[in-house]
């Protein structure tokens, strides 16, 4: 009797078990919520920094299904993602390394091909004007994304009171052979390789001394001016005729006689 009793209690528990499990198991729509009881880190990661991941799919639109009933259930990128040259890449995950995260990236030092993907304009600066960069990697320099290397961190400033802020009077890092500059830029800067024609001009007594290396030199390393390119012929056909350079009366323009 006792025994019988165990048997029928046994029997009914396990009836409300299998009852249990198949209106479970029928009601078993997982829901996004549900994905928090069992996976921690990546609702973590979304909800830290998803961005787009976060705020326009949902953990079932990239995760179709489950295993068991579903083996396959991680999305290939280009499912969402196509049509553009970038979504072209191998590897989506080298630099995407969490797709929970996705704009959270890993660049490694040797990438050029991808970051033309979006940014052309530096490729081509850097072909058209051959220089020692143009033979580097973007992300030698652009370690991570979007940010800004500091020249000094890899050359000496030409003079001793020279600083980071000064180089973009003179260099622009995808072109760094083209010396270009306005008429505001300081002649120190000029005077840290050319410091005879500083220290003449800065000796002067003269009106030229009042005037920059930048404002007779304009624009591009090298150039040279012409005294008539300002001053025209200011003297009569006859002086000019017996004297024909300006030079031979005047000196230089660095260090001017009158
Ligand atoms: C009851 C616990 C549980 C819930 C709820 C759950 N999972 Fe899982 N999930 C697991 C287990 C256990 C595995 C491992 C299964 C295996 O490897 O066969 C897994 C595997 C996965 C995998 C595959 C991982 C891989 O390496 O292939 C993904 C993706 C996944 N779950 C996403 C989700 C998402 C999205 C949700 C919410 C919609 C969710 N899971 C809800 C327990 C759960
Ligand atoms: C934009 C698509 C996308 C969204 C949204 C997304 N995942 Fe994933 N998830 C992936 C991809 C791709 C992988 C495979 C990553 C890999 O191979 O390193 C992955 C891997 C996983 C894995 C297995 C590896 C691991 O990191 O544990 C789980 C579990 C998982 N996701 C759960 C979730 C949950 C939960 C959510 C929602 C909170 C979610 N995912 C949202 C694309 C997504
Ligand atoms: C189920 C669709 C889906 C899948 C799969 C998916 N994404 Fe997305 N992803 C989106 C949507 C939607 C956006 C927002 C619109 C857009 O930028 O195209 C987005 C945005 C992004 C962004 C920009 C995030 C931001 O906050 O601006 C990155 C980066 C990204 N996805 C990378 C990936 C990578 C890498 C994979 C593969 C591991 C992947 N996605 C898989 C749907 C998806
Ligand atoms: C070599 C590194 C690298 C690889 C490989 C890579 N990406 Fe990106 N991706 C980036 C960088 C850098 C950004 C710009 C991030 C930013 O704007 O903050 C980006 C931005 C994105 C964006 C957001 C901007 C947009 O165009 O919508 C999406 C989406 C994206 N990648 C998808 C992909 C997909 C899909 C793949 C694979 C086919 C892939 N990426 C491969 C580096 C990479
Ligand atoms: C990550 C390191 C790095 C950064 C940052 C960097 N350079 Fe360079 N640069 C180099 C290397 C390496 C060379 C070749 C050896 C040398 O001339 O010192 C070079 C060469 C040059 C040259 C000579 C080019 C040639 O072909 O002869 C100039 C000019 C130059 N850099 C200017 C700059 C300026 C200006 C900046 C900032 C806008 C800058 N660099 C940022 C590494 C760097
Ligand atoms: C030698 C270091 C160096 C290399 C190599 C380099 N950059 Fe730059 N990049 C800089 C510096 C420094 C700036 C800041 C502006 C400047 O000084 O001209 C910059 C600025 C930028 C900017 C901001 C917009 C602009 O043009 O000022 C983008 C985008 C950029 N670089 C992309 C790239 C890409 C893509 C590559 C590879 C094809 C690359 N860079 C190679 C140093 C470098
Ligand atoms: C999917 C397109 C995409 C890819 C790929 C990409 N970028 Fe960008 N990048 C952007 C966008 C959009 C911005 C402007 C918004 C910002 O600052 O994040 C930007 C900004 C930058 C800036 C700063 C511009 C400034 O004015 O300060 C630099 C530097 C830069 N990217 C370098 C790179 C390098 C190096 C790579 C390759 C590793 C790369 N990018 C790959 C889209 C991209
Ligand atoms: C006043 C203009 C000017 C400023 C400011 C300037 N440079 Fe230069 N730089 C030049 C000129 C001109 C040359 C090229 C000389 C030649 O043709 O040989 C040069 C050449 C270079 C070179 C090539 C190697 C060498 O020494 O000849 C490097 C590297 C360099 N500059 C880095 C820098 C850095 C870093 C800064 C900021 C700290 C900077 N420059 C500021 C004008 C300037
Ligand atoms: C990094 C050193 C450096 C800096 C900074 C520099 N130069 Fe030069 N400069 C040189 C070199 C090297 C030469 C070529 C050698 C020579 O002819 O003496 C040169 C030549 C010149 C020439 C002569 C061209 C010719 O045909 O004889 C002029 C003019 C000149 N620089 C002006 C300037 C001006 C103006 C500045 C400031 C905006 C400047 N330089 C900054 C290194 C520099
Ligand atoms: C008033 C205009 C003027 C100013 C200011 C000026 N220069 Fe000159 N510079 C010239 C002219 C003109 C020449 C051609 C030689 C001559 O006739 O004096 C020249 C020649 C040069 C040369 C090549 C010949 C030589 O003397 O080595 C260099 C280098 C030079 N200047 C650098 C500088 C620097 C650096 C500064 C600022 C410290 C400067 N110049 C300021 C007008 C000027
Ligand atoms: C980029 C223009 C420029 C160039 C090039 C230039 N000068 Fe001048 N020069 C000036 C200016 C500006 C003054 C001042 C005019 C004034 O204030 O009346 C001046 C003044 C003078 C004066 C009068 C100085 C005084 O203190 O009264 C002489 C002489 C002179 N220049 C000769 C020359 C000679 C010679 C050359 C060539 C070697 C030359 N200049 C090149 C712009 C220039
Ligand atoms: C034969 C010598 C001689 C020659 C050559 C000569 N100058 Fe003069 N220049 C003078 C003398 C002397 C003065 C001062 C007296 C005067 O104002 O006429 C002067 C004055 C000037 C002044 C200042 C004018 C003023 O109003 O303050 C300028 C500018 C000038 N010269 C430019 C030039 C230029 C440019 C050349 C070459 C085309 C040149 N000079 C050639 C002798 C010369």
């Amino acid at each position: 009797m006792k025994r019988l009793t165990t048997i029928l209690v046994a029997l009914i528990i396990s009836a409300g078990l299998i009852l249990t499990f198949t209106s479970l198991s029928l009601a078993a729509e997982l829901s996004n919520d549900d994905c928090i009881k069992c996976h921690t880190q990546p609702p973590a990661d979304i909800e830290a920094q998803g961005g787009a991941h976060k705020t326009a799919v949902t953990c079932m639109e990239c995760h179709e299904g489950h295993p068991p009933t579903v083996r396959e259930n991680i999305p290939t990128c280009d499912s969402c993602h196509s049509g553009k040259s970038h979504y072209e890449l191998e590897n989506c995950l080298s630099c995407h390394n969490n797709p929970h995260m996705p704009l959270v990236l890993q660049l490694a030092k040797d990438i050029t091909g991808a970051c033309l993907t979006c940014h052309q304009e530096q490729g081509t600066l850097l072909q058209e004007n051959k220089s020692f960069h143009t033979t580097m990697a973007c992300t030698a320099c652009h370690q991570e994304h979007a940010q800004i290397p500091l020249c000094v961190s890899c050359h000496e400033p030409h003079g001793e009171t020279m600083v980071q802020a000064d180089c973009a009077q003179c260099h622009q890092a995808h072109k760094p052979l083209v010396v270009v500059y306005n008429d505001a830029t300081p002649s120190e800067g000029c005077g840290s390789c050319h410091d005879e024609a500083l220290s003449q001009l800065t000796a002067s007594t003269t009106k030229h001394h009042a005037l920059s290396c930048a404002a007779c030199h304009k624009e591009k390393h090298k150039m040279v001016p012409a005294c008539q390119d300002c001053h025209g012929v200011p003297h009569s056909p006859g002086i000019m005729k017996k004297f024909p350079t300006c030079g031979e009366c005047h000196s230089t323009a660095h260090n001017l006689n009158l």
